[in-house]
């Protein structure tokens, strides 16, 4: 039985105007539209979402958002709340990812509550934690990926536990072509599966896939993808290009 299935998810994060997500995942439909061996996540701009999801009716491929709001609906100027991106029949949504961190102050207490929101709108979150280039020279990696993993996750169920998805996405290896190597990053996974496992018990931690971000590509993904905890990657870069984005997919999927 595969307890996890592996997960490929692609952050366009601000790229893409409508008409340019529509060509790309026209393309990625018809390459990898119809495959069920790997989950696979699209999470274009706000812009594109309604697009998106049209293009991807009658595929496998799942639509995501990159960041919402906690609240349903209000005076929240410029932001968009979970019930809007299920009317996309959006599954999943990135929540905490380092640059909505750096560049836009969110901190741990903040994403708990969109964590907790998007349970509750069965919208899986896609959690990401990791450290900066200073807090891993100053030894500091496990204690920070611990607080933030502990914190973002306050108030989740045991039961609702293995609809989360984690991102460990070390800071400097985000967008640099700096790749953690496979011994730090299983590391870091183990770790993570271990805290999880005294916060919800083994069964449920077994559940929850644990995802790699940060200059992940299709040269360095099979190593990547073959450690024990490493259950997919939350792929930036390279999910801008059908071609790249499908070598991935299909590196998860020779993995599995
Ligand atoms: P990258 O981005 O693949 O371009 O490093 C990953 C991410 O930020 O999710």
């Amino acid at each position: 039985m595969i307890l996890r299935k592996k997960l490929i998810a692609g952050n366009w994060k601000m790229n893409k105007t409508t008409a340019d997500a529509a060509a790309l995942i026209q393309e990625l439909a018809g390459l990898i539209g119809k495959q069920t061996e790997v989950d696979v996540v699209v999470c274009p701009p706000f812009t594109a979402i309604e697009s998106v999801a049209r293009a991807l009716e009658g595929s496998t491929l799942k639509l995501g958002a990159q960041n919402m709001h906690f609240e349903s609906s209000g005076a929240f100027t410029g932001e968009v709340s979970a019930p809007m991106l299920r009317a996309f029949f959006a599954t999943h949504v990135i929540l905490g990812h380092s640059e909505r961190r750096t560049f836009f102050g969110e901190n741990d207490e903040l994403i708990n509550k969109k964590v907790l929101t998007a349970l509750r709108n069965q919208l899986r979150p896609i959690l990401c934690v990791g450290e900066t280039l200073a807090e891993r020279e100053a030894g500091a990696t496990l204690k920070v990926v611990q607080a933030q993993t502990e914190r973002c996750l306050e108030g989740v169920s045991k039961e609702l536990a293995p609809s989360v998805v984690i991102a460990y996405e070390p800071v400097w290896a985000i967008g640099t072509g700096k790749v953690a190597t496979t011994e730090q990053a299983q590391e870091v996974h183990a770790f993570i599966r271990g805290l999880l496992t005294k916060i919800f018990g083994e069964p449920a931690a077994q559940k929850v896939r644990i995802l790699y971000g940060g200059s992940m590509k299709p040269a360095n993904a099979p190593d990547l993808l073959a450690q024990k905890d490493i259950d997919g990657g939350l792929i930036g870069g390279a999910s801008l290009e059908a071609r790249s984005f499908v070598d991935l997919v299909n590196a998860a999927s020779a993995a599995k």
